[in-house]
């Protein structure tokens, strides 16, 4: 990589095994988005997820405004969103003139939460997109129940949380579909890829029209709506396959580096919790600094890691500050983790020794900065 990290945020981990499966679709010729990789990739991703149906396409946006547009939401419909994430939920609902609602997160697992979610109900309200930030999930039963009492979709985002789970089941195969990124800092990835995963039958054909233009599968060239090409191609689904096949330990791997960056690193840096009901895949092992690191400071330990060669990144800034999702209401737990939250490198090939190396390198650098 051309820059002068030691140690970087999320390194894919990809090797001999996705160059056999890659050089297979290549070699087989099939290297748009008709192959057999594109099936055997759907097939066992549902099985991993533990839905019916799985639907691959270009990337997690495009799963996002795939998930929203089949279900139908559209010019005016409210979708609750949380207040913290990376934008792409609500840029979906955006592409379809819905309106995106912002609603605060719990402080102390970082997701939507249901209270703030409940107070943000209209008549308009359509859906909740929950985003399991992190790796983390969101409190599902909550949010399910409020689903169920006002008759609203639910949309998991798990861009981040492959393989995490709410009460043992799998994120994305709780809500009525869950959408999936795979590009190449994500746990598993396919360079740029998605997944749209669901149990219910006539959504996924749904989604699956809109993906190839509108056509109908079963008469070609017949366009029975306004659809995208927001395919993958068979050499992605090749790479994706290979990756899914080793999915456990990857997942495993980051739960260890995570619990051993939070045995080495002091008590001012906590690292995110994981709550009784959850098992957190620590997509990026992100840590809140204590109250007196504020932006500012945050953003100076950020700036002396990447002088020591170690890369970090901060928390996605809460939506309702940017111009496209301004919102009047308040959302101080929204603020408080944005602004002092910062992530630290994951990789799998990373060892103990690599861990202690960054964190003594961390703890150094919170006591510099706080000495200032
Ligand atoms: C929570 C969340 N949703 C959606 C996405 C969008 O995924 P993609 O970059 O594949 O479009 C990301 C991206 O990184 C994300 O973190």
């Amino acid at each position: 990589m051309a820059d002068n990290f030691r140690y970087h945020m999320a390194e894919p981990d990809i090797g001999s095994h996705e160059r056999t499966y890659m050089n297979e679709a290549f070699d087989s010729g099939w290297i748009s988005s008709k192959g057999l990789f594109i099936s055997r990739f759907e097939e066992a991703f549902a099985k991993f997820a533990g839905t019916k149906y799985s639907v691959s396409c270009s990337n997690g946006t495009t799963a996002l405004h795939l998930a929203v547009r089949a279900l139908g939401i559209g010019d005016g419909d409210e979708v609750i969103v949380p207040d913290l994430t990376f934008a792409s939920p609500a840029n979906a609902v955006l592409y379809e003139k819905g309106k995106p609602v912002l609603a605060d997160i719990d402080r102390k697992y970082w997701c939507i939460d249901p209270e703030r979610v409940r107070e943000s109900i209209t008549e308009r309200t359509k859906a909740i997109i929950v985003v399991h930030l992190y790796g983390h999930p969101a409190d599902m039963d909550q949010i399910k129940e409020i689903a169920r009492e006002h008759g609203l979709k639910v949309i998991e985002d798990c861009a981040e949380a492959h393989g995490a789970t709410y009460k043992g089941k799998m994120v994305g195969s709780i809500g009525d579909v869950g959408c999936f990124s795979f590009y190449g800092n994500k746990i598993i990835t396919t360079g740029e890829g998605g997944m749209v995963i669901t149990n219910d039958y006539d959504l996924a054909e749904r989604i699956r029209i809109l993906r190839d233009h509108g056509m109908l599968p079963s008469r070609r060239y017949w366009h029975e709506d306004v659809g995208y090409n927001y395919r993958m191609t068979n050499i992605q689904a090749a790479i994706g396959l290979a990756q899914l096949e080793s999915i456990r330990e990857k997942i495993e791997k980051r739960r260890w580096i995570a619990k051993k960056y939070s045995e080495y690193i002091d008590n001012v840096a906590e690292l995110q919790p994981e709550m009784p009901w959850a098992s957190n895949v620590y997509w990026l092992p992100t840590f809140i600094l204590d109250s007196s690191f504020w932006e500012g400071p945050r953003d100076s330990v950020m700036s002396l890691l990447a002088k020591e060669g170690v890369e970090s990144r901060p928390v996605f800034y809460p939506l309702n500050e940017m111009p496209p999702y301004v919102s009047e209401k308040a959302f101080p737990n929204s603020y408080y983790v944005s602004y002092h939250g910062l992530s630290l490198p994951v990789s799998s090939k990373f060892n103990e020794d690599d861990i202690r190396t960054i964190s003594e390198i961390f703890n150094l650098l919170i006591r510099k900065v706080k000495q200032q």
